[in-house]
């Protein structure tokens, strides 16, 4: 989605670079338009270094590329964080004197506004009824947080954490089509121990479950996420659970499947694990020249939930991924339908890993399978995936 930022004058204006980060971290494009006096609160490089994109609030530059019209009409979103009582004055007024004002006036897009001022500010009758006309002409005016204010002062006019202001948001652009659907992803790669130091694991980032988990959660889902080894990973909205090993991941799963109407099935598990894990650290000097693991195999997560789906008569729809190296679609279609068959679950997602492009990119290209026969091939970005993955699933 593409995402018009606006920043406004006050001293909140650096939690604006938080904003920018949670946009750009959700898979979204996101174009900065600060005014002149949040310039004197942030600087514009920061702002396009977090944005990857430039930032020139100036009216009257690139006049040929007519950029307030570009900028509105091309919009998805508009964002207003923090927003001034002068903003909001001049937003009520129909004032379109910069950049900022220009845009808001030429765009069809969803707005979220969200003040931050002094309490006796957002309090003033003026404030107070410009807030009252831009709510009546469908602007999202968030309330401010109460608590402490720049300066010794606190109440109410806080700029709402940054997290809430982009949940706001994205709310005003989602369908809620998987709204109170439980939903459990897995991602991210299995580690299998050889000893205390090392292990065997594979390539897979996570990013393409992690962009299913995202969006998802913005279409109303209530999502848990098992993420095997993915640093730091945090999805506003959803819930978390870290996991590392095959077994202890086949154990997460059981226990949470009753309950879920949806598991789908996004990380690399490894198919086999060491038998016998070392319990101290194997010494080069010790092992000579050869090392020989023994290798047992992994429980099959994504067969074992199927199975217990048809015993149980679970009501849950499950979703299997396969990296293959392929070569051609064909291929491709040939191994995912025969992996839908073995698996036996309700949808298939296959991608051709062959030159490893896939692993860690932004993007992915991908045929989506499923039982009824159903075939959809979606190149793009792994939010674009995600978004067709789910398209699907909802009609399910
Ligand atoms: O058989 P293969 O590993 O290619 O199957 C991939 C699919 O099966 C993925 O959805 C993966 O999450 C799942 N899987 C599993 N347990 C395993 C191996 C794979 O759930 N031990």
């Amino acid at each position: 989605m593409r995402v018009v930022l606006g920043i406004t004058g006050g001293i909140a204006a650096y939690k604006a670079t938080s904003i920018i980060r949670l946009l750009i971290e959700a898979g979204h494009e996101v174009k900065v338009v600060p005014t002149q006096n949040a310039l004197r609160f942030i600087g514009a490089t920061t702002l396009e270094a977090l944005s990857h994109n430039s930032v020139d609030p100036d009216l009257y530059t690139d006049v040929e590329s007519v950029k307030h019209v570009e900028l509105g009409q091309s919009a998805d979103l508009i964002i207003v964080a923090p927003a001034t009582a002068s903003f909001l004055a001049r937003y009520a007024a129909g004032i379109a004197d910069d950049l900022l004002g220009n845009v808001l006036l030429t765009s069809r897009a969803p707005v979220l506004v969200a003040p931050a001022m002094h309490t006796e500010m957002w309090t003033n009758a003026a404030t107070v009824a410009n807030v009252e006309t831009l709510r009546s002409r469908g602007i999202n005016v968030l309330n401010p947080d109460s608590g402490r204010l720049t300066g010794k002062d606190s109440g109410a006019g806080r700029l709402p954490e940054p997290e809430a202001i982009v949940e706001a948001a994205l709310a005003l652009t989602s369908v809620r089509d998987l709204s109170g659907k439980r939903i459990l992803v897995t991602a991210g790669g299995t580690r299998e121990a050889i000893d205390p130091v090392r292990f065997i694991g594979n390539h897979s980032s996570g990013k393409q479950g992690v962009a299913i988990a995202r969006e998802a959660v913005s279409r109303g889902a209530r999502v848990t996420v098992l993420a095997a080894n993915i640093e730091g990973l945090q999805i506003s909205g959803a819930t978390v659970i870290a996991t590392d090993t095959a077994i202890e991941m086949e154990r997460q799963v059981n226990h949470l499947l009753q309950g879920t109407d949806v598991f789908i099935s996004a990380a690399a598990v490894s198919d086999f694990r060491v038998a016998e894990v070392s319990a101290t650290k194997l010494k080069r000097s010790q092992l000579g020249d050869q090392i020989n693991l023994r290798l047992i195999a992994n429980p099959d997560i994504l067969a074992g939930v199927v199975s217990r789906v048809r015993e149980e008569g679970l009501d849950v729809r499950t979703v299997g991924f396969a990296a293959e190296t392929a070569g051609t679609q064909w291929a491709l279609a040939e191994l995912a339908k025969a992996k839908l068959g073995s698996k036996g679950c309700d949808v298939i997602v296959a991608n051709d890993v062959s030159g490893s492009a896939v692993f860690g990119s932004e993007h992915n290209d991908a045929l989506i399978i499923t039982k009824d026969g159903e075939q959809k091939r979606i190149a793009g970005t792994k939010t674009a995936v995600a978004s067709v993955v789910l398209d699907i699933l909802a009609e399910l």
